[in-house]
């Protein structure tokens, strides 16, 4: 959760979060068009912290609530004053009318997934749209008589006030979902909403953004030594690139090759960030001795504690060795820092206890630099071409910071992430041959813990399986495979079994998120 509002030069907007699913799309949605965009929960807003944010424009998120329920959430009185446009979405729209003096009422006939907006009047919210739009919806309740001042401009099957306006306070509601794909025309209302109704130029640019931060990393540190975990991915891939053009030397990463990275990609970080950047690396070979803590190791979540806890150990000797360090930089984006507001206070069910170096600030008495805490992963990746960082290294899928080991059900032995190894590189250099890498966002091998029968030559053999797996997706949070054709999957099998000792059978794993996670383990 963001505690302070940030004042910044540029001219920003704010979003109130009610808890919905989707707050995060919205500031994704409004950062595209070159708006600045912060998300804070509903019950932190207060008229000093509006006016210290002081935003040009205001969204009200969606949420799960009912309006009509005791207790439930509100806007700050303060939001109704300030004398900005504001534009509430869903139960952003619900509340907006419920605070203003109209009423909502708990409809019978729910309305969910698409449905068509037919559009009223002509409002500059609308400009450059048809006059039926296909929007998604997600509501039970529905706005039942709007206050005094508003009038409708759009309407659908079951929400007669699906988009009202007060032009003259320049309040908006929308009862769909603009921030979400469903709605085809969604990011140009949130356009029309920013820049015609509240009158923003779009000032957001990476570039702007790189010199605020490169500024602010100084400032922050001044002659201080900071200490960087360095994997080869994108997000520690940026964090130190702009960390060392702020302060250079005074940076010194840490490269630890576990022995389950991928092939060549140790080889690949070392060259470009000690040879091309000249920065401060300490490589650190650990391949034996995570393999030797792992021996016998099948457990998943035991593998993952087992890696986080010898990385941690690893580094701090590392740095120790350096003689510390006053900072740690790391690479957390701004989805990790957002918390949507729980309502029920319960605790969310650990599917996967995600590696990172967390851990180690508390350990190490170290203050943090997060220079991407702001960011989302597409605009890390602007970023990281601003700065001039190699497209290998920018267009990267994601990779686990427990790398190999989870691709390696059962197990782990270096026999076998050999194998793995292999087979791996041999699948990405056909995505890659095919040019569907960045149609992809994340793609890797996984070996099998059961070995099958199977033909060569003349020869019976006994080997390992293969699965490849490859996904599309926005945020990792949900993905759907990837459809490649026969004749791609039927190259692919052959290449890997011709080319890699140890594999006679390869599958394609077809399984969406959910039910099933993108890694194996
Ligand atoms: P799952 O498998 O949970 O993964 O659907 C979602 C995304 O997160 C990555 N992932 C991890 N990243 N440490 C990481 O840094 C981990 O322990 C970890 N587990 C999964 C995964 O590769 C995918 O991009």
């Amino acid at each position: 959760m963001i505690e302070a509002a940030k004042q910044s030069e540029h001219e920003q907007l704010l979003i109130i979060d009610f808890g919905s699913q989707v707050t995060k799309l919205i500031a994704r949605r409004v950062r595209e068009s070159g708006v600045y965009s912060e998300v804070h929960p509903f019950n932190k807003i207060t008229p000093e912290m509006l006016s210290a944010y002081n935003p040009k424009a205001i969204i009200l998120s969606g949420g799960p609530n009912s309006v009509t329920g005791i207790g439930t959430p509100r806007a700050d009185a303060a939001v109704w004053s300030f004398g900005v446009p504001v534009l509430g979405i869903c139960y952003g729209q619900q509340t907006m009318c419920a605070q203003l003096g109209g009423s909502v009422e708990t409809s019978d006939e729910r309305e969910f997934g698409r449905a068509d907006l037919y559009i009223t009047d002509t409002h500059p919210l609308f400009e450059g749209l048809d006059t039926t739009e296909r929007v998604w919806m997600s509501h039970g309740d529905r706005v039942s008589a709007l206050p005094q001042g508003f009038k409708v401009i759009g309407t659908s099957g079951n929400a007669p006030f699906a988009a009202i306006a007060d032009n003259k306070r320049r309040f908006y509601g929308l009862q769909f979902h603009p921030e979400v794909v469903h709605t085809v025309n969604g990011a140009k209302i949130l356009r029309n909403f920013t820049h015609n109704i509240a009158g923003f130029k779009g000032d957001w640019s990476m570039a702007a953004f790189k010199d605020e931060a490169i500024a602010a990393i100084r400032a922050q540190v001044g002659q201080g030594r900071v200490i960087c975990g360095l994997s080869g991915g994108v997000d520690s891939s940026v964090t130190a690139v702009l960390i060392h053009e702020a302060i250079g030397d005074q940076l010194t990463c840490v490269y630890v090759d576990t022995g389950m990275m991928r092939k060549g990609e140790s080889e690949q970080v070392i060259s470009l960030f000690s040879k091309h950047y000249d920065m401060n690396l300490i490589h650190v070979d650990a391949g034996n001795e995570f393999l030797d803590l792992l021996e016998d190791v099948s457990d998943p979540e035991q593998k993952r504690k087992i890696i986080g806890e010898t990385f941690i150990d690893i580094f701090e000797r590392e740095a120790n060795k350096i003689g510390g360090a006053k900072f740690l930089a790391q690479g957390t984006l701004y989805p990790d820092v957002i918390e949507s507001v729980s309502f029920d206070g319960g605790p969310s069910v650990t599917i996967k206890s995600h590696h990172n170096v967390g851990g180690l600030p508390e350990r190490m008495d170290m203050a943090l630099v997060e220079p991407l805490r702001e960011l989302f992963k597409d605009e890390v990746r602007k970023l990281g071409q601003e700065l001039g960082l190699h497209k290998d290294f920018v267009e990267r899928h994601p990779f686990p910071g427990p790398g190999l080991a989870i691709r390696c059900p059962g197990a782990i032995t270096k026999e076998r992430l050999d194998i793995l190894r292999e087979a791996d590189a041999i699948y990405l250099d056909q995505i890659k041959k095919h040019g569907l890498y960045n149609d992809i966002w994340q793609a890797f091998a996984v070996i099998l813990p059961v070995k099958t029968v199977g033909v060569m030559g003349d020869e019976r053999t006994y080997e390992n399986v293969l699965a490849l797996r490859a996904v599309t997706s926005t945020d990792g949070m949900t993905a759907d495979y990837y459809p490649y054709s026969h004749d791609f999957l039927g190259e692919t099998a052959t290449r890997i079994i011709n080319e890699v000792r140890g594999v006679n059978r390869v599958v394609y794993d077809i399984t969406s998120k959910p039910p099933g996670t993108i890694e194996w383990e």
